[in-house]
């Protein structure tokens, strides 16, 4: 597995490839590698000649008081746990090599990006979408392998590509689950282990809600409150819950079939988000 840190030698290295007629696929990630993110690798095996996995904690992406510093960082395991996974080229720059110190562009999609979790942490899906575009106009990936967790991140992201025409393949890999049904992501390590048996909740107030949908039951807005109810007496902040249109991710309405239940809470210091999407 090639590593390294300055876009100069990503360039080179993927400059060859390309002569050779080999595809390209990027896994863009923050590290701390969980089997999620194992999975999105996988994935990128299968659909390219050639697998770049990127590990980056953005700094734009977290505002004031988040958990930027504290974001787990754990480089050594991660590039066994890639190399062993047969990854070609492991790009993990600094954050001076990613942004120029006067940098005045920001790629934004307007509207999505202040809705749900965006409401909540204002500038987040600004610092996501200009990364990616980052990336994506450094690797010029054929495809890019995201998780389907993030939801709203993948449609930001999918419209940031559609509405600037950079032409990659974006794909959506399914949420890999603990067996309590919690979706694996790098903070459930903020979790105490009263909190993690807690923490399943999240997924089991969607699963409710879902039922109740596919059982008929059409007014959205006392799903929701339901939901945010269970979720308060389970012992959750909840920041959102909302039943939307798969698609475009606006809220539902009866008539609509394709859609995306959206959750977000807070667990003592640790906020968590999850969502299920179905079709009915
Ligand atoms: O999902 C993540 O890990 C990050 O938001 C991403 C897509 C790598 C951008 O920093």
């Amino acid at each position: 597995m090639h590593k390294v840190n300055k876009v100069s030698d990503l360039r080179t290295i993927i400059r060859a490839w390309r002569s050779a007629g080999q595809s390209i696929a990027l896994v863009p990630t923050m590290g701390n590698l969980h089997a999620g993110h194992l999975c999105l690798v996988t994935e990128a095996k299968k659909k390219a000649d050639r697998v770049v996995v990127s590990i980056f904690v953005n700094p734009t992406q977290f505002g004031a008081g988040e958990d930027f510093e504290s974001y787990p960082r754990t480089e050594y395991e991660d590039q066994t746990a890639l190399n062993e996974l047969g990854t070609d080229l492991l790009f993990q720059p600094e954050v001076s090599e990613l942004y120029e110190s006067d940098a005045k562009t920001v790629v934004s999609v307007l509207e999505l990006s202040k809705r749900y979790c965006g409401a909540s942490r204002p500038g987040h899906f600004d610092g996501v979408a200009t990364v990616v575009c980052k990336l994506f106009n450094m690797v010029q990936p054929d495809v890019a392998v995201f998780g389907l967790k993030d939801f709203q991140q993948l449609t930001v992201i999918r419209t940031m590509a559609r509405d600037l025409n950079i032409p990659v393949d974006i794909i959506g890999v399914e949420t890999v689950r603990e067996q309590s049904g919690l979706a694996m992501s790098s903070r459930n390590g903020y979790l105490t282990t009263e909190e993690k048996i807690v923490a399943a909740k999240l997924y089991q107030s969607l699963s409710i809600a879902r039922d109740c949908i596919l059982a008929g039951q059409l007014s959205f807005q006392e799903i929701e409150c339901n939901a945010l109810l269970f979720l308060r007496e389970s012992g959750f902040k909840p920041d959102y819950f909302n039943v939307c249109r798969s698609g475009d991710m606006q809220s539902a309405i009866e008539t609509d079939k394709d859609l995306v239940l959206l959750a977000a809470a807070r667990l003592g210091k640790t906020r968590l988000i999850d969502n299920i999407y179905f079709s009915r």
